[in-house]
């Protein structure tokens, strides 16, 4: 019988991990099932003691359980511990959590987009959960700086204390400053809204990356329009995935092909 597996989230219908990973599965030739859970808002243990019980071998976590999932956990890996958060859970005689959120935008934008991130400045818009999963994995780059920027700066402040290297700012106090990449960890673009950035952030030269896929979100037209190069976050999903396959199997699947299928859709 195939291992089970499946992400849980809320909403979830529209996920497109169950293909993502079928095509993982069917590359590396291993038996699995991968389906979409639905959890209720308050209901995220119960649903993952029923997946377990039923003999699920792991999970992908999304919105809005990832520090559910994080506290569901007995023992976590490193880079799960330093996000606070977690994206992955694999079941055997102790729940392990993960956490390939960071792993996957950095691979995305070095392998994907070409994107060396030695030395580079760096902002990352957002203090949310989306950017608690990735500040760390960026850091470890050996980029020149992290500025964490947030609308409400006090959740800037508070991420920016957890992570050596990193500053936090309002968006108005950026104003004079020169960023290599951008980063949007904000879920402005999900309700069609944008941080607003002085003039002279986005410029020709930088990569504006936006976490969202799926969507051509005003970020990523303002980032257009002022002549910076733009990406969504199809890639940075196809890369979690891959690692997220990984933890679970030991195999890690080629991504380029999978990519390529969810862009020609
Ligand atoms: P997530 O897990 O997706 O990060 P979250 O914890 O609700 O979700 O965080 C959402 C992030 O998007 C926050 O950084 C939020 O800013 P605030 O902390 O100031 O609320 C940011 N955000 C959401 N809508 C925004 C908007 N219209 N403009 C700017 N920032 C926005």
């Amino acid at each position: 019988m195939a291992d089970r597996y499946a992400v849980i989230g809320n909403p979830v219908a529209h996920s497109k991990s169950p293909w993502i990973h079928a095509e993982f599965g069917r590359a590396c030739g291993e038996d699995i099932e991968y389906q979409r859970i639905e959890a209720p808002l308050e209901g995220f243990a119960g649903a993952v003691d029923a997946f377990r019980a039923a003999g699920g071998k792991g999970l992908n976590v999304t919105l809005p359980f990832k520090e559910a999932a994080y506290q569901y956990c007995d023992r976590l890996s490193a880079r799960a511990r330093a996000a606070g958060v977690v994206n992955t859970l694999a079941f055997g005689s102790e729940v392990g959590g993960d956490n390939t959120d960071g792993i996957g935008l950095v691979r995305d934008l070095s392998s994907n987009l070409g994107l060396s991130l030695a030395n580079k400045q760096v902002l990352l818009m957002g203090a949310g959960g989306a950017a608690q999963g990735v500040a760390g994995a960026l850091l470890e780059k050996g980029i020149a700086g992290l500025v964490i920027a947030n609308r409400t700066v006090a959740r800037a402040q508070a991420l920016a204390a957890r992570f050596p290297g990193a500053s936090a700012s309002s968006y108005d106090a950026l104003a004079g400053e020169d960023f290599d990449l951008v980063i949007n960890a904000t879920s402005a673009g999900l309700s069609g809204d944008a941080p607003t950035l002085p003039a002279g952030i986005l410029r020709r030269g930088a990569l504006a990356y936006d976490m969202v896929y799926g969507r051509d979100t005003p970020f990523l037209v303002a980032a257009r329009a002022a002549g910076a190069r733009a990406s969504d976050g199809l890639g940075m999903l196809v890369e979690q995935a891959a690692e997220s396959f990984f933890v679970w199997r030991g195999i890690r699947p080629d991504t380029r092909p999978v990519l390529a299928g969810l862009r020609a859709a």
